[in-house]
């Protein structure tokens, strides 16, 4: 992380609608243009407050990157090792390759054989998972009013 007052940790009860608000504004920003209306409204559904708290309740995993004032990131995981949400507010910056290490050193302590970790990414996100060492699994996909790419991390069978 080129900040190093920024700290991940897992997200506390009350905070889903900062979190919400801060995946609604990203995505508004760089990947609306990529849902119809419908598809948008589902997205919407999914990242909405007490949605997010049920599905923490119920053992998923979000985790938020904090600087000293604010949220400035989060990563989602649903089931063993599905990317679900994962945004930042400044992009390019460290900030998504630190919540994704962190992510992922907490799915493998739950399952110590995972494998691989998956996501469908935004058409505007694949470069940065290329980056963070993904793989297209697939080609480019338009389901629910969502266009995205089925992507793969594949998990070092040993870590340094
Ligand atoms: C996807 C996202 C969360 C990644 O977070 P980030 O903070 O921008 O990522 P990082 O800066 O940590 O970059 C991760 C790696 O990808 C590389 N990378 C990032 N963006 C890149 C780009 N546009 N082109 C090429 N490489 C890129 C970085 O160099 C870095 O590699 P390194 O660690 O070897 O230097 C963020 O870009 C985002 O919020 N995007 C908009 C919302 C979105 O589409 N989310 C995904 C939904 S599936």
């Amino acid at each position: 992380m080129k900040d190093n007052k920024l700290n991940i940790r897992t997200i506390q009860p009350g905070e889903e609608s900062l979190v919400c608000d801060l995946v609604t504004h990203v995505s508004r920003q760089f990947i609306l243009e990529e849902f119809t209306p419908e598809g948008y409204g589902l997205f919407q559904t999914y990242a909405n407050p007490d949605a997010m708290a049920d599905r923490v309740k119920a053992g998923g995993l979000v985790l938020v990157c904090e600087s000293a004032t604010s949220i400035v990131g989060m990563i989602e995981l649903r089931g063993e090792n599905h990317i679900a949400l994962f945004f930042v507010k400044s992009l390019g910056q460290g900030i998504g390759r630190a919540l994704f290490d962190a992510a992922i050193q907490i799915k493998r302590r739950e399952t110590p054989g995972l494998t691989e970790i998956t996501v469908h990414a935004s058409l505007f996100a694949v470069p940065a998972y290329v980056g963070l060492g993904f793989e297209p699994t697939g080609p480019e996909c338009f389901e629910n009013g969502i266009k995205y790419v089925p992507m793969e991390y594949r998990i070092a069978r040993v870590l340094p």
